[in-house]
């Protein structure tokens, strides 16, 4: 499991935080990863981190509350997808493994793709879905019996519309492979070149086409996306506190603590343990996570994280809010808007 990483498109929260703990509908994307993993039968897991070694630790512990054992791989510096694998060689010994990119989200799980893998003899396997926009991403492209002829990493001229999706299966034959390539043009060990690695040197690389929903939660507008897919579907329920002219409206879930209080939550969202929401709008699509506290504040299609303080706004939306984040009217004069943002944050003013 992948957990190092940059994540230079999701500053400033990367500045400080691990993105794959970055909640959707109130869950780490991570573990909603971990997850599929462990509903595959796989239960050793390996957690490569860099910098945010600490904060996952903290959340993901020995993995037993998950129902895996989780072993953490330390990564000095991101240096690759291939370089991972080239870390985790004691960890993985000359097991067959998945290799399964931490902010990655699937629904529907990984488990068919490990049977198929188990049952087949290959050397990898990839998962390839359509996208209309394959210059933005590692494409495959298959010769006429559906073999996997070439791999190639955001092509200007795409030759098939097949994307990687992140979350490949391996044979030991892959540690050969990574030990072969050398670092790309951007310096990284490239899992794309390992794989056509495999490839040109006649190993059985095979396809297995996803159909259901892929997300790779990089970006603002992806997170967002996966956030509206999940909630879209959660059970709606209460173990907080509604008082009698407050309304909640469809699919919405309340959790254990939280305080609703003269205000409107239109589902589908949800209300993290401990939060409050007073004289507000919670909107569609919103999920807010753990001890925060709205007031006299209209919020919409966003995801709001733990311990932050949202007063007297109107409206947010599309918007990613940090922990500990506080918003409140000014009441000093002149009025004016008083900042203290934090590197690469985006603030766009109504
Ligand atoms: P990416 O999203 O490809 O890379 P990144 O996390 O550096 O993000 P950005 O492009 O926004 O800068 O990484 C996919 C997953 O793999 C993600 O969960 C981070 C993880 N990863 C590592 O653990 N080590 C690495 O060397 C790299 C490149 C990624």
């Amino acid at each position: 499991m992948l957990s190092g990483g940059a994540g230079t498109r999701l500053r400033p929260i990367t500045h400080t935080s691990a993105k794959q703990l970055v909640p959707v509908a109130n869950k780490p994307v991570l573990f909603y990863g971990l997850e599929a993993i462990r509903d595959a039968g796989i239960t050793e897991v390996g957690i490569i981190v860099g910098d945010t070694r600490a904060e996952i630790e903290a959340a993901v512990g020995d993995g037993s509350a998950l129902g895996i054992k989780a072993t953490y791989i330390p990564q000095e510096a991101p240096l690759g997808l291939a370089h991972c694998v080239l870390i985790a060689r004691d960890f993985l010994g000359d097991d067959d493994f998945v290799m399964y990119l931490g902010d990655n989200f699937i629904i529907g799980g990984i488990t068919d793709l490990v049977d198929e893998f188990k049952r087949g003899g290959a050397d990898a396997q990839i998962l390839l879905t359509k996208v209309e926009n394959p210059q933005q991403f590692g494409i495959a492209e298959l010769d006429d019996v559906g073999r996997v002829v070439r791999l190639v990493e955001k092509p200007k001229e795409p030759k098939s519309d097949l994307a990687l999706v992140g979350v490949y299966m391996f044979a030991p034959t892959i540690h050969e492979a990574v030990g072969e390539i050398k670092p790309s043009g951007r310096g990284e060990l490239e899992i794309t070149d390992a794989i056509q690695w495999l490839i040109d040197n006649g190993k059985d690389v095979r396809p297995h086409f996803v159909t259901g929903y892929w997300k790779d939660t990089g970006r603002l507008e992806d997170m967002l996306e996966c956030n509206r897919k999940v909630l879209e579907s959660v059970e709606p329920s209460c173990r907080g506190t509604i008082d009698e002219v407050s309304r909640i409206i469809g699919r919405v879930v309340i959790e254990e603590g939280a305080r609703v209080e003269r205000s409107t939550v239109r589902g589908p969202a949800i209300i993290g343990r401990g939060t409050t929401i007073v004289d507000s709008y919670v909107g569609p699509f919103t999920s807010i996570y753990h001890d925060c506290r709205i007031e006299h504040t209209e919020v919409e299609h966003s995801i709001v994280l733990e311990s932050t303080t949202i007063v007297g706004v109107s409206r947010i939306e599309d918007s990613l809010i940090g922990k500990e984040v506080e918003v409140s009217p000014s009441t000093a004069m002149p009025r004016a808007h008083r900042l203290m943002l934090g590197d690469h944050s985006k603030v766009s003013l109504a």
